[in-house]
């Protein structure tokens, strides 16, 4: 198991280059099954999330190739189905698989999806997927080490309404509505920058796809689509990571590649904990400009609020804010795990199950913690902590390179899941650690 040493108290200085999201470039390279001929697709990191993906691709006969510089081909010519014994050998190890229905559907009439994987922040079910896709014709067939699908009248638009705004669910109905027969109509769709991004390549790629007023996607199904170009939008979750980091460790960081349209709402709460930012044409400075942080009060919430991913990292900061901060975690019912080893550290947090300081949401009542309250400024010390999951991970490392005195970090690997070369990048801001397999 990869460990880091870390001896902290340093501030963070220096200049990262972002690369695509984690959360498009993966949907992304699943898009490119339903095209008949190629796509590029420019920016892609060398994340574990992107080699498991490849590997399902290919499994499926689609060739790819990663350059250096990020740009990834994938070649559909020769799509075929999978041994269902290679294809369960990634069980557990991503949730992307579940978006592989609708093109396996379409292009194989068939698919076999393994196991699925993914932090563990919650239950995470895949019920609205089910529903999405029995709504377009799907016979769907749940195994022991797997799901069987097929369609025998083939997919037909439909009419869905979601029940809440999911990511997964919206992009399960794009991949399927594209090449599906006659129109489908979505109500209660997620609107993030990344499925923007996604409805851009699908268009490039000959969809019709219009999305309207209050959350409602129409998408006339075309019987064939082509392959595209493009670059992938930036990763906005790792930009607002190396903020916080550079909020907690007064530090300052250069984000190379982070723009500010994405990041209204995390640019707003940073500015109000205190912390300052630069926004220049090729990336946003985050800094300490000193003094004290403020506590804020906020609740996470799908596009266009606060995402739910730049919680863990803030919590961070947070414990050095001078006073009480209230979150209200709204998307996911169990990812405060993580506040675990911050306490450990030295931290003052109180996990509570009422929704405080922000309206009650669909977890209230039920049992779960998701609001925490963060009294600082609380000085961190090092300590032994292992990797809980992947933004839980990235917070336990900046919580280690705040506090006074050496960590030990355990699970590390978890973090290459979402942040490209993450150790480089380290190095690169002068953190003092030293990283052993
Ligand atoms: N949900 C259901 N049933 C479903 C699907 C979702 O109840 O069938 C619930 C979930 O349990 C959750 C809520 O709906 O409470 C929202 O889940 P959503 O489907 O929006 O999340 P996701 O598609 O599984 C993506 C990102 C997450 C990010 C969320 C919210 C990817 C691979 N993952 O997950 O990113 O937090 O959207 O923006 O795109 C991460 O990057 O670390 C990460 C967890």
């Amino acid at each position: 198991m990869s460990q880091i040493t870390v001896r902290g108290g340093k501030p963070l200085n220096g200049r990262i280059e972002l690369k695509g999201a984690k959360n498009l470039v993966t949907k992304a390279m699943v898009a490119a099954l339903l095209g008949e001929t190629p796509s590029v697709l420019k920016d892609v990191p060398f994340i574990s999330d992107v080699d498991i993906v490849s590997r399902l691709l290919q499994l499926h006969g689609v060739a790819i190739t990663h350059s250096e510089d990020g740009v990834m081909s994938l070649d559909p010519s020769d799509v075929a189905s999978a041994r269902m014994v290679d294809i369960d050998a990634h069980a557990g190890s991503s949730r992307i698989p579940i978006l592989f229905c609708g093109p396996l559907l379409h292009r194989l009439g068939e698919a076999f999806i393994p196991g699925l994987g993914g932090c563990h922040i919650g239950d995470r079910p895949i019920d609205y997927h089910f529903e999405v896709l029995r709504k377009f014709g799907a016979v769907i067939e749940e195994l022991p080490n797997g799901t069987r699908l097929s369609a025998p009248k083939g997919l037909k638009g439909a009419k869905i309404s979601l029940p809440y705004p999911s990511v997964g669910a919206t992009e399960q109905v794009l991949l399927t509505a594209t090449r599906a027969e006659g129109l489908t109509e979505l109500s209660g769709a997620a609107i993030e920058p990344e499925i923007m991004d996604l409805i851009s390549i699908l268009q490039k790629m000959g969809a019709i796809i219009s999305v309207d007023t209050d959350r409602v996607i129409r998408i006339e199904g075309v019987k064939e689509l082509h392959g595209y170009t493009h670059r992938a939008l930036f990763d906005r979750n790792e930009a607002a990571s190396w903020a916080c980091a550079a909020l907690a460790t007064q530090g300052d960081i250069f984000v190379g590649g982070a723009r500010q349209q994405e990041m209204t709402a995390f640019l707003n709460v940073f500015r109000k904990v205190g912390g300052a930012f630069d926004i220049q044409d090729d990336g946003i400075r985050f800094f300490h400009p000193g003094g004290e942080l403020n506590p804020v009060v906020l609740e996470t919430d799908v596009h266009p609020g606060f995402m739910t991913d730049w919680q863990q990292p803030l919590v961070v900061a947070l414990t050095q804010a001078n006073g009480l901060s209230i979150i209200h975690e709204t998307v996911y019912e169990n990812r405060f795990g993580f506040t675990d080893a911050l306490v450990q550290m030295g931290a003052q947090i109180q996990i509570y199950r009422e929704c405080l300081g922000g309206n009650p949401c669909r977890f209230g009542q039920r049992n779960f913690y998701h609001s925490a309250v963060i009294n600082g400024p609380a000085k961190l010390t090092g300590a032994d902590i292992r990797v809980p999951d992947l933004r839980g991970g990235f917070s336990h490392m900046v919580a280690a390179l705040a506090a006074e005195g050496v960590s030990n970090v355990t699970n590390v690997q978890l973090i290459s899941r979402g942040y490209e070369h993450f150790l480089d990048k380290l190095a690169a801001l002068g953190a003092d650690f030293e990283y052993s397999e």
